[in-house]
């Protein structure tokens, strides 16, 4: 399967700042084409803009994070219907972040992405354990049941992406051993087998420091589909080359 590198840029980026990024990574593309498929999701105020940065490009645009209602009385929130109006062809749910800063539970990340295929996106479901949770070794069982609670119950073939980031391996500089990576993934794998109609074409990122560095060792695991990056993707040069490890 073709693998999907993402960069996730968090609440980081000014207008100046985020269309330098896009357009250098635009001029990258054009150069030199890498053999996977890229994705930048900017901050919600960047979309509309960068959307345009990256028109004809081969790099697509997702949101971070969306309402589980298409519209309404919901002050600061923005929908899926709007993300795909901006131009964007994916959005992120339950990141850690979002879980941990904002409370969701496995249900309301289900309601998110449920919405997020309604309006045609394909959702990214995030997952992973805590360093407590991995300590007591119980990663299997919070990861199973983040899937089991907030996978929609319509994805199909390429409809859907899942993300295992270990909380403990999200800005701290320290990733898993590519055995517990390989464990994580192929467990993920047999859980979509259980779900839906064609788990093979679920692409599984792993994020949680990948880097320049690591991305090459990372993205030759087995069941490792692409990488979601964070702190590396806002640095042109280092998004690119963890892109190229995995042509
Ligand atoms: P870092 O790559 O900065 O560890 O962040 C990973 C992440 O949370 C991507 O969604």
């Amino acid at each position: 399967m073709r693998k999907l590198i993402a960069g996730n840029w968090k609440m980081n980026g000014l207008r100046a700042d985020g269309a330098a990024l896009a357009r250098d990574l635009v001029s990258r593309a054009a150069k030199s084409p890498p053999s996977c498929d890229l994705l930048v999701c900017p901050p919600a105020t960047l979309l509309a803009e960068i959307g345009s940065l990256l028109a004809g490009s081969r790099i697509a645009l997702g949101g971070q994070d969306c309402h589980a209602e298409p519209k309404g009385a919901h002050t600061g929130d923005v929908s899926a219907p709007m993300l795909k109006d901006a131009g964007c062809a994916y959005v992120i749910v339950g990141h850690s972040e979002r879980r941990q800063n904002h409370h969701e539970s496995d249900a309301t990340v289900r309601a998110k992405a449920t919405a997020g295929l309604g309006a045609g996106l394909i959702p990214i479901v995030c997952v992973g354990e805590t360093a407590a949770q991995r300590d007591a070794k119980q990663h299997l069982s919070v990861c199973g049941g983040q899937i089991a609670g907030s996978l929609p119950e319509i994805a199909g073939a390429g409809q859907l992406v899942v993300a295992y980031e270990p909380v403990w391996a999200i800005g701290t500089g320290r990733t898993p051993t590519t055995t517990d990576i390989a464990e994580v993934h192929a467990f993920i794998r047999a859980e979509l087998k259980k779900r839906v109609a064609n788990p093979d074409a679920v692409r599984i990122l792993y994020g949680g420091s990948v880097n320049a560095k690591n991305a090459a060792e990372i993205l030759g695991v087995a069941n490792v589909d692409g990488a979601l990056v964070g702190g590396a993707s806002l640095d042109g040069a280092s998004f690119w080359t963890i892109a190229q490890a995995a042509g």
